[in-house]
């Protein structure tokens, strides 16, 4: 509308009374209504781009710094790193890397505890990096710890002292980790695996539901893709058909254990790896014991993982390693 009225504005009154008086009924009710229709047409743009501005205003966590996402459509950037299904990987969050012995084609490692140099060494060896942080939820030691708010905190993580679900629907939590995928994204790790992103299947005292999954893991699809990262959805089973289009893998612990593993097969069809690692030693063993062979046989030759790319490590998430199956070497440094 402020399009035509200034246009008219050029017009002299003198020459549209001249020209408009000229014009036949006919053709002015065709005019009429063409400019009618111009008038709905700009009208419903415009709403529509106040709807966009608002949302983008009220975007978590965005007060003008975090780059804003390449694809806020959900379209993936070519470019990103994609792994295909049986892809080897290994899995080391508990210490900073060490000696990179175990041959596995993905390392999948603390954000926090590994700088650029060990990330880049990992893949100068010609293997990428994948890298671990928890999503959702507060752990107690972290160097940005206290950048969450009382009112981000939920109940206690059952089994992980230090740990409290975390209100993924908090505009400072989704700061928080725009902030943690910078670090990523300077550190130039490959991929990210958020963690925690299950809440919906445990107590957390925040009423987090499957839908507010949903949101959250399409949230972290868009500030990981737009910043060249790939992205792991973490377990979460029940929200893998809802998701699978907009994440390139998944990780996930101990479905042959839980006897889920059906859940994450849509990743296999769709030729994108799972990360599987199952813990046969228990919560509290953790050594550098190989397990013994029909134990790793169920584990490595069971049908429900087909397809998978299957390790068993002790639960602490050390740097020992029993692969399946065996072209990789064993490792126990
Ligand atoms: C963005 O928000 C964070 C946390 O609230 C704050 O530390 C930072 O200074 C803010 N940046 C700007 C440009 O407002
Ligand atoms: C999504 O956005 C990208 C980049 O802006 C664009 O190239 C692509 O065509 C869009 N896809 C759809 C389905 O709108
Ligand atoms: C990176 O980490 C490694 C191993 O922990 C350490 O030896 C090295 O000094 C660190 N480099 C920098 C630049 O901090
Ligand atoms: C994006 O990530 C891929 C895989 O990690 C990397 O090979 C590529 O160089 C990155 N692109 C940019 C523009 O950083
Ligand atoms: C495993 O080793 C066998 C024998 O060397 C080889 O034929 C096969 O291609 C290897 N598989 C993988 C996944 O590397």
């Amino acid at each position: 509308m402020f399009e035509i009225d200034s246009a008219q504005e050029k017009i002299s009154p003198a020459a549209r009374s001249s020209w408009w008086q000229r014009w036949s009924l006919r053709r002015k009710i065709i005019i009429g209504a063409t400019l009618l229709l111009v008038i709905i047409a700009l009208a419903v743009g415009l709403g529509v781009g106040l709807t966009i501005a608002g949302s983008e205003d009220e975007a978590p966590g965005d007060n003008g710094t975090a780059p804003p996402p390449v694809s806020p459509n959900g379209t993936i950037p070519a470019g990103i790193w994609k792994p295909v299904a049986g892809t080897t990987w290994n899995y080391e969050i508990l210490r900073p890397v060490g000696e990179v012995s175990a041959d596995a084609e993905v390392w999948d490692i603390d954000l926090f505890n590994n700088n650029e140099t060990v990330i880049n060494s990992i893949q100068a060896a010609g293997r990428k990096v994948l890298c671990y942080f928890s999503a959702g939820s507060y752990e107690d030691w972290r160097p940005d710890k206290d950048e969450f708010q009382e009112s981000d905190l939920g109940n206690d993580l059952v089994g992980w002292e230090g740990e409290k679900w975390l209100n993924t629907r908090s505009d400072n939590v989704r700061r928080i980790m725009q902030a943690r995928l910078d670090m990523a994204a300077q550190k130039r790790c490959d991929g990210v695996e958020p963690d925690n992103v299950d809440a919906y299947d445990n107590d957390n005292g925040l009423g987090l539901s499957e839908a507010d999954a949903q949101d959250y893991v399409t949230f972290l699809a868009n500030e990981a893709h737009s910043r060249n990262l790939s992205l792991a959805l973490k377990n979460a089973g029940n929200i893998v058909p809802a998701v699978i289009d907009i994440v390139e893998y998944s990780v996930q612990e101990q479905c042959i254990q839980y006897n889920n593993c059906n859940q994450f097969m849509p990743f296999i069809q769709a030729n994108k790896p799972v990360f599987h690692v199952e813990y046969p030693k228990g919560d509290d063993i953790n050594n550098n014991n190989l397990i013994a062979m029909d134990a790793e046989e169920s584990i490595c030759d069971s049908s429900a993982a087909a397809g998978f790319s299957t390790i068993i490590k002790n639960m602490d998430l050390d740097d020992w390693i029993q692969p399946c199956p065996t072209n990789q070497t064993y490792s126990g440094n």
